[in-house]
């Protein structure tokens, strides 16, 4: 069941009841405050709150502020981005069919590109549209579509693109559950919606699109999902498959 999206002011309310209705939920007062799973919305934004994540704070998407860390991890994470993507002579349409935090996708678009970022949650579209509309850099947004579908629905529109980008959520091992409280926060998301990729599977759909080139981000000592790849981008922990 959809958590209750609560409201901090009447100022909110009607706001508050449309993402509500997107969501499939329902909206009320901060008089009705829970210490259950629910979404919050203040005059400082969209917010999602679960009693059993490992933070105690509410989690919020902020590209204002260092939390999405993505311009932290930038240095080393685009020379391997620029590696996996090859040499082009204009910029690329991406289609990103895991958009989760954006920071991939946010790589893809400070290097010039076009891209279409996918999520399949309902609720961490919510929080990702409401971190951009918050956002102090509206211009690095232009170049992006985002949407809320299953990236499977994209397989009639996969020709128009350059490249697929397929991150999907690694196997939960003790390292990387212990390391980010944001993968924590997306899995419990992921697992309030009732959403439970098979990313094998997922990876099969996408490889029988007429696809030009697809790039998949797996952890480094991870089993490529197919013998039929191109070549390998190595960095420390992570790397990136290439399909052409
Ligand atoms: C590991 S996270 C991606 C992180 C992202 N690359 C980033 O840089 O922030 C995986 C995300 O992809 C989404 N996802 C997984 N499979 C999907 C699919 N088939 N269609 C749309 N979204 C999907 C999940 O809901 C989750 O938010």
């Amino acid at each position: 069941m959809m958590p209750p999206l609560i409201y901090s002011s009447d100022q909110n309310k009607y706001f508050a009841e449309e993402l509500a209705s997107f969501i499939g939920t329902t909206s009320c007062d901060v008089r009705q405050m829970t210490q259950h799973c629910h979404l919050y919305l203040s005059d400082s934004g969209l917010s999602f709150f679960h009693p059993e994540a490992r933070s105690t704070k509410k989690f919020k998407i902020d590209f204002n502020s260092g939390t999405t860390r993505w311009r932290i991890n930038r240095a080393d994470h685009e020379k391997l981005i620029k590696k996996a993507l090859g040499k082009h002579e204009a910029p690329l349409n991406i289609l990103d069919c895991t958009a989760g935090m954006l920071q991939d996708t946010l790589l893809f678009l400070s290097l010039g590109h076009k891209v279409t970022a996918v999520e399949q949650s309902k609720i961490l579209f919510c929080l990702l549209n409401d971190a951009i509309n918050r956002s102090n850099d509206q211009e690095i947004f232009k170049a992006l579509t985002l949407i809320n579908a299953n990236a499977l629905s994209y397989k009639a529109k996969a020709e128009k693109f350059d490249v697929i980008y397929f991150d999907p959520m690694y196997p939960v091992s003790k390292k990387n559950a212990l390391n980010s409280g944001q993968l924590d926060y997306i899995t419990k998301i992921l697992a309030t919606e009732s959403i439970d990729n098979d990313p094998i599977k997922d990876f099969e759909v996408l490889s029988s699109m007429p696809i030009k080139k697809m790039v998949i981000k797996r952890p480094i000592k991870a089993e490529p999902f197919s013998k039929k790849i191109n070549y390998q981008v190595l960095g420390k922990t992570t790397r990136f498959d290439v399909y052409i």
